[in-house]
């Protein structure tokens, strides 16, 4: 099988410790032929951490100056779109981490020069790619939870809201909603079959802003004592309504004054479905109700070893790209439409 090159664009966070340990456990397969990061002496860091041959400062020098299969987008949001449309142009396959863009302009630009450049795309929604979302995505596909008609899902934290550019609106396009909400709103979707999203009532709050709350941990960027805007929602409540009827509920919060929270749960005609463990609910072959957990997955699993090994099989053709461009524009107009609706204070149509 053919060994191929990555070149990874921004060095931080993701990339130093989740994605470069992932292609470390990946050598065999993948080579990380170059990085690239606007901060240059963090793209040597890690370069010189993880053995990395080439260093550049931005994505249109590494594409002139190494041949790779691949991009691998790990940068900040704002970043994504005009990263992904560079490589797009000069013919490289993509990898994108979450969200696809800070806006569904951007995110629709990315999808035009992915089409017309002819190259794959996967987005790195990391949380499809554990053992248990491809376990009860198969059993979606096989009928096990007839017609999902309902989903919830959360993912809150109490005090939770992270450093760095990511409460400015500028660099991430926007707080929870984007950075965490569409790990739960694309995992739930895509359990649910990928119905197309129609209609979105949603509310944000900003009751919390800026805490100085003692003893709390949370994510850094790796600018995280840059000083920046502060001018993120904390949290967001949504009803998302899909054509075939059915809706999803989702629950988002970097900070709030409640227990944190995180779940997705599929009602379906059939059965129903909770996870962490996967228990699926329904009725046994003798009418009882029943509750059954299935055996799938482990502890310690590492779903960005599965994601980005998904990915390579997908480039040597063995795979269909599971979470394809399309998709991420979907999960982005959810999202928009939960700042639109949010604004507008009322249902809006995507
Ligand atoms: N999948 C997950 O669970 C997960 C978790 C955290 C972050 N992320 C995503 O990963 C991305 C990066 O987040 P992070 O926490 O690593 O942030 P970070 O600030 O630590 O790293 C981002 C890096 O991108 C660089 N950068 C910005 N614009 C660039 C450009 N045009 N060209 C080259 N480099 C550029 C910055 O200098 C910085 O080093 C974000 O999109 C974030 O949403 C995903």
């Amino acid at each position: 099988m053919k060994k191929l090159k990555v070149g990874i664009v921004g060095a931080g966070n993701i990339a130093q410790n989740a994605h470069l340990p992932a292609y470390a456990k990946l050598k065999d397969r993948i080579e990380v032929a170059a990085i690239a990061d606007i901060n240059l002496d963090r793209a040597k860091e890690a370069a010189e951490k993880y053995g990395i041959p080439q260093v550049f400062s931005n994505v249109d020098e590494l594409l002139a100056g190494c041949d790779v299969d691949y991009i691998d987008i790990c940068t900040w949001n704002s970043a994504h779109a005009p990263v992904a449309i560079a490589a797009a142009k000069a013919k490289k396959d993509i990898l994108c981490e979450k969200p696809m863009a800070d806006s569904l302009e951007n995110a629709l630009a990315m999808q035009k020069a992915v089409e017309e450049n002819g190259v794959k795309f996967m987005m790195a929604v990391v949380t499809r790619y554990s053992t248990e979302a491809q376990t009860a995505h198969e059993m979606q596909k096989a009928g096990a939870f007839g017609d999902i008609y309902f989903a919830r899902t959360a993912y809150t934290r109490r005090r939770g809201t992270p450093l760095g550019w990511f409460t400015d609106t500028a660099l991430s396009g926007g707080g929870p909603v984007i950075d965490i909400g569409v790990h739960c709103i694309d995992r739930t979707w895509f359990l649910m079959g990928r119905p197309k999203p129609v209609s979105v009532s949603a509310s944000t709050s900003y009751a919390i802003g800026n805490y100085q709350t003692k003893g709390v941990t949370r994510w850094c960027s790796l600018d995280k004592d840059t000083q920046v805007n502060f001018n993120t929602e904390d949290s967001a409540v949504a009803l998302v309504r899909f054509e075939n009827g059915a809706v999803m509920v989702a629950e988002i919060s970097w900070a709030q004054n409640a227990p944190a929270e995180s779940y997705v749960r599929l009602y379906g005609s059939k059965a129903g479905a909770a996870f962490d463990p996967l228990t699926v609910y329904g009725e046994n072959e003798a009418g009882y109700l029943s509750d059954s957990t299935v055996t799938c997955g482990g502890d310690g699993e590492d779903i960005f070893y599965n994601e980005i090994l998904y990915f390579a099989d997908c480039l040597c053709g063995e795979k269909e790209i599971l979470s394809p461009v399309e998709d991420g524009v979907s999960v982005q107009k959810i999202l928009d439409g939960i700042y639109r609706s949010a604004a507008e204070g009322k249902e809006v149509t995507l």
